[in-house]
């Protein structure tokens, strides 16, 4: 799979497989036919309650482990400095890994929530790149961080976050938070890359998808590609894990792309980094 460069040397490949809260028996199964089909990205989290059945699914897999990228989160209960390292060495041990290969805050501490969310944020990065130096995450990166998040926490990085996971969908992609993270040379991965299968029936892409024999589902994934941004779709269904993968053999044409851009609103998650835990 085609890969992508991160800003400290190391890669991702162009597209992940996302996992979500699931059976312990239903998660296993699903990561090890996402390795079994040729994905190398697994996207998991604490929050999601699936790192027991995810380090299963590894293990299980015929893969062997340092050509999988293992993603996890910290959670929002536990920003700062001592409670990031504790979750960390929770997430490892559920997990069952000796490394994680990309360890993300899944989101930032706000305005609204923290007398002082910069200091949080700037203390909870500490304990990231600690953990980085210390061998135990290849990379460190945020999630839903908006650029006042991020010109935050330049302050006093010492590493600059390698990626951000944020919610790019049609109907719902954040252009300029994309274009201000590929200014700064940090990767955007796309969380619910289908709009959770919400934006599937619309007219413009199940058009599109006509034109080149797909389903409108690969026209959402090659789209976010072609913006250099890496999809991470999830699914449980075997037809649709080998369906997401096979999107490597057309290409979406400037006009297409322009018109997928400019989508009305929708799949919308309505999860807002400077508003939770309230949904807008
Ligand atoms: P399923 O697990 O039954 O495949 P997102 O990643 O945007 O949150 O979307 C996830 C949702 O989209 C899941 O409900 C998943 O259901 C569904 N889904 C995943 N892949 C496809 C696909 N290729 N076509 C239609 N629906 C899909």
């Amino acid at each position: 799979m085609e890969k992508v460069l991160l800003n400290d040397e190391n890669s991702l490949p162009a597209l992940g497989f996302g996992t979500y809260q699931a059976t312990e028996e239903e998660g296993t199964r699903a990561v090890q036919m996402a390795l079994d089909n040729g994905y190398r990205l697994i996207d998991s989290a604490a929050k999601y309650e699936n790192e027991v059945a995810v380090g299963k699914g590894i293990k299980k897999s015929e893969v062997d482990r340092s050509e999988i990228i293992v993603t996890t989160k910290l959670w929002r209960d536990q920003l700062g400095y001592k409670t990031a390292k504790a979750a960390f060495e929770t997430s490892l041990q559920k997990l069952n890994l000796e490394y994680i290969d990309l360890y993300l805050i899944h989101w930032p501490a706000n305005e609204k929530n923290y007398d002082n969310w910069q200091q949080t944020n700037a203390d909870t990065w500490r304990a990231l790149e600690e953990l980085q130096e210390d061998g135990k995450i290849r990379s460190i990166g945020v999630s839903n961080f908006w650029p006042e998040h991020l010109d935050a926490l330049f302050q006093t990085a010492r590493v600059k976050p390698a990626v951000n996971q944020i919610e790019f969908h049609p109907g719902y992609w954040q252009p300029e938070l994309t274009q201000f993270c590929q200014e700064h040379g940090i990767v955007i991965e796309a969380w619910s890359p289908l709009g959770k299968g919400e934006v599937l029936d619309h007219a413009v892409l199940t058009e599109i998808a006509k034109n080149h024999q797909k389903s409108a589902a690969q026209v959402c994934l090659r789209w976010i590609m072609q913006h250099g941004a890496i999809p991470i779709p999830k699914s449980t269904s075997p037809k649709r894990i080998q369906e997401n993968i096979d999107v490597f053999d057309f290409e979406l044409s400037n006009e297409e792309m322009a018109q997928i851009d400019v989508l009305p609103q929708m799949g919308f998650s309505g999860e807002l980094p400077n508003h939770w835990p309230d949904k807008v």
